[in-house]
């Protein structure tokens, strides 16, 4: 796997591929890398010839400065995994190659920044499309691939291709669980073994609610879903709403695609998850 920290080696080298035919794919990630993200390394391997993995942790995401300093950079292991999994290209530069001092600059999304996520992480979304549309502005890639776990970052990420015309394809891959239900993220490995149990409650209220919904009782199993998990000790419910699978604005059984979205504290740990219901 070749290894580039500069963005103008990178795109030396990638002008090179295209120049030969190559057709490339991105996974954008913040490193701490796991069976998801090596999912979404193996679909662009599968519709691209060069793979491109990014690890950066994007400081302009980030609403809380210990978030930022606690997340884990693993970098060795993840250069081993990726390595191992096949990927053609690391990129992984400092936080000074992709930002200029006091940089400022935002995309209008619209009320989708604002919803679920976005109320609880403000400015999250500026901070995802500022450094999404750097990646795809230095990589210029056929394909980019993200994960369905942070489905609403998929919403996002498709509005601003659209609304800027970029030419990528987007593609949303499927999440990836431990066998016991809990999605696999970068920040499980915060969660005590106590805490990883009581979180279980995440997985089991989508599934208990993708089980249930029967096309008339929406208000029903999302009060069920809400009460399963208020019941359980351990962890906070920060929200959990059944929403429009394309604007996620509240949604009512007539929408033709349904999403359940939740978010909650488990311990100092914030876990996100959602399931397609329709
Ligand atoms: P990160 O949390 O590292 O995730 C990188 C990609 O992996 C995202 O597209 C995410 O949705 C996907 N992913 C994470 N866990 C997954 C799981 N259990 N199953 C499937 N896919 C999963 O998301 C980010 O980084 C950042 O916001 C980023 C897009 C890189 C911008 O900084």
């Amino acid at each position: 796997m070749k290894i580039f920290t500069s963005k103008h080696e990178l795109q030396q080298y990638l002008l090179q591929c295209r120049q030969n035919g190559e057709t490339i794919g991105l996974l954008p990630t913040m490193g701490a890398l796991h069976q998801g993200h090596l999912s979404l390394l193996a679909l662009a391997r599968q519709q691209c010839s060069v793979t491109v993995c990014s690890i950066f942790v994007n400081p302009t995401q980030f609403t809380n400065p210990d978030d930022l300093q606690n997340y884990p950079r693993p970098i060795e292991a993840d250069i081993a995994k990726l390595t191992a999994a096949g990927c053609d290209i690391l990129f992984n530069p400092s936080v000074s190659e992709m930002y200029a001092a006091n940089e400022q600059w935002h995309i209008d999304l619209g009320q989708l920044e604002h919803l679920l996520e976005g109320k609880f992480r403000p400015g999250h979304y500026q901070g995802v499309t500022q450094v999404v549309f750097k990646l795809f502005d230095i990589v210029k890639p056929d394909a980019a691939f993200f994960g369905q776990k942070d489905y609403q970052q998929v919403l996002v990420i498709t509005k601003m291709v659209q609304l800027l015309n970029m030419p990528v394809k987007l593609v949303m891959v499927p999440i990836s669980r431990e066998p016991e239900g809990l999605a696999m993220s970068s920040r499980n490995i915060h969660l005590s073994a106590g805490e990883r149990e009581h979180a279980l409650i995440v997985s089991k209220a989508l599934r208990w609610v993708a089980e249930n919904f029967n096309g008339e009782n929406l208000q029903q199993v999302t009060g069920e879903a809400i009460a399963m998990i208020n019941a359980e000790t351990g962890v906070v419910l920060e929200y959990f709403e059944i929403a429009d699978g394309d604007t996620l604005l509240p949604a009512t059984e007539a929408n033709p695609h349904l999403i359940a979205l939740t978010a909650v504290q488990a311990g100092k740990t914030r876990l996100i998850d959602n399931m397609i219901i329709r």
